[in-house]
């Protein structure tokens, strides 16, 4: 089985890939290295030893997306591309809603042309912006997003939603992150964030590193037991093979289905610190600031679908996520730059 993969340099998409190879199936990716760097594919193929046909190219190439499925015979796509920092999309609305919106049209059209309608989706807790309840299930309500990266989410649900619901043909699988860190074992594929860090994770590996000066946690008077931000952290080779999950789930000709993954545990930002400092033994000094604008309480999911349909549960627990996270950032502190 081969599978078109769009996105496939970037952090979620590189470890999906390792997990697709191993497991035995072809890939292709595209992807416009917009976030990410071709040698995220060379650390790819040189931890599975099996080489990837690569395309760098712009998914909103209509041209391009169609060439490439003229010439590689996929069964499937699972999309990753898009932008994703929720910051930048508030200020950047029009370039979030052509690259998110539009990226996802062209891939579709392109795929309905040539009879392929199995469709992977990486979508976001964002959906459910202020959860109605926690553990966040399925059913829990979607809500009016906070931002426009959550709204292309939200919007593109829907579309492809409506698409299955048109044509039956189509199997299309939406998958709800929760909140993806941790590295593969090798620390030859990890995180690789532009700029300032905007994530918790990503953000403490870099002050381990010696790059940032202090961590700075945003509120510690939330409705939660120690007054700081809980969520859901995956570690993201659980969420690769979530993805692989899926895909046999596809080949029952499932319709349309809705995944949360997550590992159904919530997690404090000081608890998450405390782990990290004691997994790797690195100090981590923060200081108390101000809440961020738009965050939330607590978020954390009910994993329990995946697990009865998909046969799909995580394995690894935050303690791994920490030290997978730091082999990746203190094997390469400058990311896949020299
Ligand atoms: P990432 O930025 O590392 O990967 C996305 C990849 O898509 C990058 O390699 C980028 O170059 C590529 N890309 C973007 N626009 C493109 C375009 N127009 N044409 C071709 N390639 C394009 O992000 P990630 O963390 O790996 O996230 C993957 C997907 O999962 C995204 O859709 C993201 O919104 C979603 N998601 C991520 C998280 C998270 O916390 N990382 C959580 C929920 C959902
Ligand atoms: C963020 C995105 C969300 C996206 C998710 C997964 C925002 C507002 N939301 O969610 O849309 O789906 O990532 O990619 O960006 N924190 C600090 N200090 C920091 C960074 C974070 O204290 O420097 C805290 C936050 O307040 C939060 C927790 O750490 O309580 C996790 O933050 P983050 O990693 O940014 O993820 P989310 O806010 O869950």
């Amino acid at each position: 089985m081969k599978i078109l993969v769009t996105g496939g340099a970037g952090f979620i998409g590189s470890h999906t890939v390792v997990e697709l190879l191993d497991n035995g199936y072809d890939v292709a990716v595209i992807d416009n290295l917009s976030n990410s760097s071709k040698k995220s594919i060379d650390r790819v193929e040189q931890i599975t030893g099996k080489k990837i046909t690569f395309y760098e190219a712009d998914m909103l190439d209509q041209a391009a997306v169609g060439d490439i499925l003229d010439r590689e015979q996929v069964d499937a796509c699972i999309h990753f591309a898009g932008l994703k920092a929720v910051g930048e999309s508030v200020q950047k609305p029009w370039e979030y809603y052509e690259n998110n919106l539009q990226g996802t049209l062209v891939l579709v059209d392109a795929m309905r042309k040539h009879g392929v309608k199995n469709f992977i989706f990486s979508s976001s807790a964002t959906v459910y912006s202020d959860p109605a309840f926690v553990p966040i299930t399925e059913e829990c309500p979607k809500k009016p997003c906070t931002n426009p990266y959550g709204w292309t989410k939200s919007m593109l649900e829907q579309i492809l939603t409506d698409i299955q619901k048109a044509d039956p043909e189509w199997n299309v699988i939406l998958l709800r992150y929760f909140n993806p860190i941790g590295a593969h074992k090798s620390g030859l594929i990890g995180e690789n964030p532009n700029g300032i860090p905007n994530n918790l994770m990503p953000y403490i590996t870099q002050v381990a590193v010696g790059k940032l000066p202090e961590l700075g946690v945003f509120g510690d008077d939330y409705d939660t037991p120690d007054g700081t931000g809980v969520r859901d952290y995956i570690h993201v080779v659980d969420l690769a093979a979530g993805h692989v999950s899926a895909l046999k789930k596809i080949r029952e000709n499932c319709g349309l289905k809705i995944y949360n993954l997550g590992t159904g545990h919530g997690v404090s930002v000081l608890e998450l610190v405390k782990t990290f400092e004691e997994v790797t033994g690195q100090k981590i000094p923060y200081s108390i600031k101000p809440r961020r604008a738009g965050d939330i309480a607590t978020c954390y999911a009910s994993a329990d679908l995946a697990k009865k349909e998909l046969g799909w549960e995580a394995k690894y627990g935050i303690r791994e996520m920490c030290e997978d996270s730091w082999r990746w950032q203190s094997m390469n502190p400058n990311g896949f730059e020299e």
